[in-house]
C-alpha cells in the first residue's frame, strides 16, 4: 500500500490497497486504520464499489449507524444522498432532498447531533454531476494546533451544545421535521476531541453547534463561528474533486467538511457509512459530566 500525502498538511491518497482487501484481511486493515489516525481524510480511487463491499469495509472501524429517521436509508446502514426522485428524475431546486444537500454544504462533521456521535463517513460516489459537486474537507486538528496556547487551554475545558434542528433552520424553516426534533434532542460535548492513539486534540465543532455550556447565547455563538472560521480559512482545505470509483473516508473527530454546489438540474447520488466512535476512539469522557458525577 502507497500513502500519498494530499492536502496542506492531512488527507492521503491509499494506493494499492482495495475494500475488499480492507474487509478480509488484517494486515490491510490495520495499514489504513494507521494512515486514518494520522492523515483524517483518505481516498480510495477506483474502487469496485457496491453497497456489500462498502458495508463489510466500513464494519472493520467499528459498528455501523443506523440511518436515522427523516433520512433516505431509514432504518438500513446506509445514508442515501441523492437528488433523484422516485421516478428516476432530477428533483427540482427548492424539493425537499435539494434542500437537504445544501445543508450538506455548511461546514459540519456528521452525527455530533447524535447520543453516539461518529468516528468516521465513508462516502462512495455512484452518480456525479459534470460541474461541481465535490467535498471539502478541513483539519481540526490543524485548527486546535494553531490556537494561542490560553485559547487552547480553555477549550480542553470547554463544552458545546449540539443539535440537528440547530443546522437545518438555517438552510430553511421546518426543515428537520417534528419527528427529526423529538427523536434528536440537543447533546453537549467537548470541544476538544484527543485522539487515544496520538494523543493529538482536535476541536470538534461543526454547524449543529449552537452555543457554549455557561456562557452567554451570543457569546457562544460568536466563539463557535470564530473557530469555524479560522479552521476553514481560505488555503486550509482539501477539494475532493470526485471520480467514479471514488470512496473517501473521514475521521469526525479531526475534520469538518461540506458539500459543494453543483447544477440543480445534474443529478447526484451518493452512499453513505457511518461508524459510531467507541471507547477505543476517546468518546468515553467527550460528553457533559452530570452533576452527580461531579460531586
Ligand atoms: C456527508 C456529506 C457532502 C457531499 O455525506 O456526510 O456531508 O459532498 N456529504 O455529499
Ligand atoms: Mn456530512
Amino acid at each position: 500500500m502507497d500513502v500519498i500525502p494530499l492536502g496542506p498538511g492531512f488527507g492521503a491518497e491509499l494506493r494499492g490497497v482495495t475494500l475488499a482487501d480492507v474487509a478480509g484481511n488484517d494486515a490491510a486493515y490495520s495499514a489504513v486504520r494507521a494512515a486514518f489516525e494520522e492523515y483524517s481524510v483518505l481516498v480510495f480511487r477506483g474502487q469496485q464499489v457496491n453497497d456489500d463491499i462498502q458495508l463489510a469495509f466500513s464494519r472493520r472501524f467499528g459498528p455501523p449507524e443506523v440511518t436515522k429517521v427523516g433520512s433516505m436509508g431509514t432504518g438500513s446502514h446506509f445514508v442515501i444522498l441523492s437528488t433523484f426522485g422516485p421516478n428516476g428524475k432530477v428533483v427540482p431546486a427548492d424539493h425537499r432532498q435539494s434542500l437537504r444537500s445544501k445543508a450538506n454544504q455548511l461546514w459540519h462533521t456528521d452525527s455530533s447531533f447524535k447520543r453516539v456521535p461518529a468516528l468516521t463517513s465513508i462516502l462512495s460516489a455512484r452518480i456525479i454531476p459534470e460541474h461541481g459537486g465535490e467535498t471539502e474537507f478541513v483539519s481540526t486538528r490543524l485548527a486546535f494546533e494553531r490556537l494561542d496556547k490560553a485559547l487552547a487551554e480553555r477549550l480542553e475545558s470547554s463544552f458545546a451544545w449540539h443539535s440537528y434542528a440547530h443546522s437545518r433552520s438555517q438552510i430553511a424553516a421546518g426543515l428537520a421535521t417534528p419527528d427529526e426534533v423529538n427523536a434528536l434532542p440537543p447533546v453537549c460535548w467537548r470541544m476538544v476531541w484527543r485522539n487515544p492513539v496520538n494523543g493529538r486534540g482536535a476541536l470538534y465543532l461543526a454547524s449543529h453547534a449552537y452555543g457554549v455550556e455557561g456562557m452567554d447565547e451570543a457569546a457562544g455563538k460568536a466563539l463557535i463561528d470564530e473557530l469555524t472560521a479560522a479552521a476553514t480559512a481560505p488555503g486550509l482545505g482539501y477539494l475532493h474533486q470526485w471520480r467514479q470509483g471514488d470512496v473517501v473516508m473521514w475521521d469526525n473527530r479531526a475534520t469538518m467538511h461540506r458539500g459543494r454546489p453543483w447544477p440543480a438540474h445534474e443529478g447526484r447520488l451518493m452512499i453513505r457509512t457511518t461508524i459510531s466512535a467507541t471507547e477505543a476512539d476517546g468518546v468515553a469522557g467527550m460528553g457533559l459530566p452530570s452533576p452527580q458525577a461531579a460531586e
